[in-house]
C-alpha cells in the first residue's frame, strides 16, 4: 500500500498462467479426461456414483458435459472416512491432512509427490501473484499439522526461493518479537490473527509502519473488502486475499493478484471451478452467485470431481491474468445465518461495524431464541479503552450500527459494545457465531 508494488515480469510466469483462453479450455479438457477416468477406475465411490447417473468417463466430451456428473459432498468424504477416496495405493502417498471439522468425522485428504509438486508450484504462483520473489522472507503463522495453511505455504515459499519462517500460529507476544527481528517482507496468516498480532504489537510500542513487512497473504476464512481497508491502513501493507481447501488441495487454489486486488484468480489449469444454484444444483453462467463446485484436473491422491464446496460467490471474467476470478466469498452456506426469515453472513454485519470509527474489528455474532423469535446480539470491542470507558460514546456506537444493521442488512439487532479484548481472540480462524438456538 504504501510502497510502489513491484512491477510482475510475465516472462517469469507459468506459460499456462498466461496462456489464451482457448489453449487453456484444450489443456483443461484434456485434463478433464484423465481425471475422470483416473477417479472412476480408482475410486469405488466415483465409479458407483458415476453409474448409478449413468455416466461413463467417455460420455464427457466437452466441458460443458461435467454438468452431467454427479456432485461429490463432505458427507461422501466422511463416509469413506478414513482412506476410501484415495485412488492410489498408500504406498504412492506421500502426505495426510485433515480438516478439523467442527462436527463429526474429519475429511481426510491425501497426496501423492506429484499432489505436492503441483500444490508447491500453485502456491508458488500464489506468492508471486502477490509481488513476492526469491528475495524475500516470508514469516508462516497459519498453522502447521493436519491443516493445510502452514505446510501449504511453507513449500510454495520454498519453492518460489523465499526464506521461510514457519511459525506457525500461537504464541503471539513471539510471533510479534520475530517480526520486529526478523524482519520478513511477506505475511501468511489468517486476517483475524493478523488483528490479533497488530494489537500485539500495539501493546509493545512497535509502529508497524515503520516495518518492513510489505504484503499479507491473508485466507481460510470469509473476510470483507472494509477489513482489507482496515489490515492496509493500520498495518501499511498490502492485504490480499488466498483461497483455499484442504479437500482440494489446501492453499493455492486461487490467488488475488497485487496489480488488481479485485478477487482470486482461480489456477483453472488445475482446478476447474464451476457455481451451481445450490438448491437445484443447475449450473448458472459466470457472473451469476451460487455455490462454488470444484474437480480436480490433475491431483493423483485424491481427486474430486465435483466437490461441493458450500463456499457462496460467483465467477468473474479474468483481469490480471487470463483465469477467471471468485468474487470474495461472502461466507459459507453453513455459516448462513436466517434470523426471522432474512438470510445473514457474518461478513455483511463485519461490513456495517467496520464503517464505524470508535469500533474495532473485534467481533462474535451471538443467535439465541427467546420464545419464537430468533434475536441476534452483536459483540463488538470498542477501537480504544477511551471510548470503552465513555458510556455515551459507547451508546451512541451501538445505536449506530444497530441503525446500520437494519438498514442495509434489514434485521434488527442488540449490539453491545464491549471493552477493548474482551472478545475472544482467534489463533486462526476466527469462530464469528455463536448460535445459542
Ligand atoms: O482453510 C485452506 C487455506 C489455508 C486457505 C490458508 C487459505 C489460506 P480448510 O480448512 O479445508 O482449508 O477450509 C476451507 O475455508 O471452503 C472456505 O469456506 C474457507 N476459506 C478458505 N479461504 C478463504 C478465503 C483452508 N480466502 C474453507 N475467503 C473454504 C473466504 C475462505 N473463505
Amino acid at each position: 500500500m504504501n510502497q510502489p508494488a513491484t512491477p510482475i515480469d510475465t516472462a517469469t510466469l507459468d506459460p499456462l498462467e498466461t496462456a489464451s483462453v482457448d489453449e487453456l479450455r484444450a489443456t483443461q479438457l484434456k485434463r478433464l479426461k484423465w481425471s475422470l477416468k483416473h477417479a472412476y477406475e480408482n475410486v469405488p465411490f466415483y465409479r458407483q456414483s458415476f453409474d448409478k447417473a449413468g455416466v461413463h468417463p467417455d460420455d464427457i466430451q466437452t466441458l460443458a458435459d461435467l454438468a452431467k456428473l454427479p456432485f461429490t459432498t463432505k458427507a461422501d468424504l466422511r463416509d469413506n472416512y478414513p482412506f476410501g477416496m484415495l485412488a492410489t495405493p498408500m504406498s504412492e502417498i506421500v502426505r495426510i491432512h485433515a480438516s478439523s471439522g467442527t462436527t463429526g468425522q474429519p475429511t481426510v485428504v491425501g497426496y501423492t509427490q506429484k499432489d505436492i509438486d503441483v500444490w508447491s508450484d500453485v502456491m508458488a504462483r500464489s506468492i508471486r501473484a502477490a509481488g513476492g520473489s526469491r528475495n524475500d522472507k516470508v514469516h508462516v503463522a497459519y498453522g502447521y499439522g493436519l491443516f493445510t495453511g502452514g505446510l501449504g505455504a511453507h513449500y510454495g515459499a520454498e519453492r518460489l526461493g523465499c526464506a521461510v519462517i514457519p511459525m506457525s500460529g500461537g504464541q503471539t507476544e513471539k510471533q510479534v518479537q520475530l517480526i520486529r527481528d526478523f524482519e520478513p517482507d511477506i505475511i501468511m496468516v489468517t486476517p483475524s490473527y493478523m488483528l490479533n498480532i497488530a494489537d500485539e504489537m500495539e501493546r509493545q510500542g512497535i509502529d508497524p509502519h515503520k516495518l518492513p513487512l510489505r504484503t499479507g497473504i491473508f485466507g481460510a476464512e470469509p473476510w470483507t473488502d472494509s477489513m482489507r481497508t482496515a489490515l492496509e491502513q493500520r498495518l501499511g501493507i498490502d492485504a490480499l486475499d488466498i483461497y483455499g481447501l484442504s479437500e482440494v488441495m489446501g492453499p493455492g487454489v486461487g490467488m488475488e493478484c497485487l496489480e488488481t486486488k479485485d478477487g482470486p484468480t482461480i489456477w483453472e489449469d488445475h482446478f476447474y471451478p464451476e457455481i451451481i444454484d445450490p438448491t437445484s444444483g443447475e449450473v448458472l453462467p459466470d457472473g451469476e452467485y451460487g455455490e462454488l463446485v470444484f474437480t480436480t484436473l490433475t491431483k493423483e491422491g485424491l481427486p474430486v470431481i465435483r466437490y461441493r464446496t458450500r463456499d457462496l460467490t460467483r465467477l468473474l471474467p479474468g483481469t490480471a491474468r487470463p483465469m477467471r476470478r471468485i468474487d470474495k466469498i461472502t461466507g459459507r452456506s453453513d455459516d448462513m445465518l436466517i434470523i426471522r426469515g432474512v438470510n445473514v453472513f457474518p461478513t455483511q454485519i463485519e461490513e456495517q461495524l467496520l464503517k464505524i470509527a470508535s469500533l474495532s474489528p473485534h467481533y462474535e455474532i451471538e443467535v439465541s431464541r427467546q420464545g419464537n423469535m430468533d434475536t441476534v446480539l452483536v459483540r463488538v470491542e470498542a477501537n480504544h479503552h477511551d471510548i470503552a470507558r465513555d458510556p455515551v460514546a459507547c451508546e451512541q456506537a451501538a445505536k449506530e450500527l444497530q441503525h446500520a444493521i437494519k438498514t442495509y442488512i434489514g434485521i434488527s439487532s442488540q449490539v453491545e459494545v464491549c471493552p477493548v479484548e474482551s472478545v475472544m481472540r482467534s489463533m486462526g480462524k476466527a469462530r464469528r457465531v455463536k448460535d445459542l438456538r
